[in-house]
């Protein structure tokens, strides 16, 4: 691997832990104004101090955050179809050149394996990988998972060890309770899960848990994080199971006493 692609790779990773709290917030590149994301800039600018990375497109990269945000950006570069289309049906929407000129440590774009538009989006993450390999950028690729599509680990499993032969540095994937250990076991990058629909505080952690323990290299969780009644406290007792091996119960005591403190970014309100 080039220099700069470990350069890259190594700045979203802690050093200690060897692992990642990615923040995704690109929800809104195929869904619009989502909740917990309505008003991007006072979302996400109080989670900074705890991401280890942010996940999220050119236009709210430039608009929201300020460029003096001392974070690692993965810019998503794939989209095209809306909420209201065909999901499947995307393709590479910003150039290479241009997550230069941001500064990005990466790139993700989505795959849809099984889905109508499978070998498109699979071939767009081959030309993706050819031309960031250029540039010494890595590229995440996510399996995004059709309604029809079982989350099981057989299914996981084959998307997530497609993107890994095509090229992926690493890969986005959702969690599944059963055997989700042989999904990281048949794919050789590393292996963020995604946190899916918001679900509660504890069941949310208790994933990251999980996931963590059964080799996860982190998280790149965002309704989880910013649709939470507390967003900075959920981030940072994420943080704790991530990067502190924090027990889930230990995890759920930090986000309640962080959330009736009211702590938003470190300042007790
Ligand atoms: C959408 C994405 C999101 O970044 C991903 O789903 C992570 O967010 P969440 O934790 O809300 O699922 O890639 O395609």
């Amino acid at each position: 691997m080039d220099w700069g692609m470990k350069n890259r790779l190594a700045s979203i990773f802690n050093q200690k832990s060897g692992k990642t709290v990615m923040l995704a917030v690109d929800h809104g590149y195929f869904q619009g104004p989502t909740t917990g994301l309505k008003k991007p800039r006072e979302a996400i600018t109080p989670l900074l101090p705890y991401s280890d990375c942010l996940f999220v497109t050119r236009g709210v990269l430039r608009n929201c955050i300020t460029p003096t945000a001392n974070v690692p950006i993965f810019l998503r570069v794939s989209g095209g179809p809306s909420v209201l289309g065909e999901l499947s049906n995307e393709d590479i929407t910003t150039s290479m050149k241009e997550a230069l000129r941001l500064n990005a440590v990466g790139v993700g774009i989505s795959i849809f394996v099984g889905e109508k538009n499978e070998d498109r989006t699979i071939s767009n993450l081959g030309r993706l990988v050819n031309e960031a390999e250029e540039y010494g950028m890595p590229v995440l690729a996510i399996t995004a998972v059709g309604k029809e599509m079982a989350r099981d680990a057989r299914y996981l499993g084959l998307a997530t060890r497609i993107a890994a032969e095509i090229g992926a540095h690493m890969v986005k994937t959702y969690y599944c309770a059963e055997d989700f250990d042989k999904v990281v076991e048949g794919c050789p990058v590393p292996i963020v899960i995604a946190g899916g629909k918001k679900i509660p505080e504890r069941d949310a952690l208790q994933m990251a848990h999980d996931a963590v323990s059964k080799g996860a290299a982190g998280v790149d969780m965002g309704r989880n994080i910013f649709q939470s009644e507390n967003p900075a406290a959920m981030i940072q007792a994420i943080r704790a199971v991530v990067h502190e091996n924090y027990s889930v119960d230990e995890a759920f005591e930090l986000f309640n006493e962080l959330n009736n403190k009211k702590v938003v970014s470190g300042v007790v309100e």
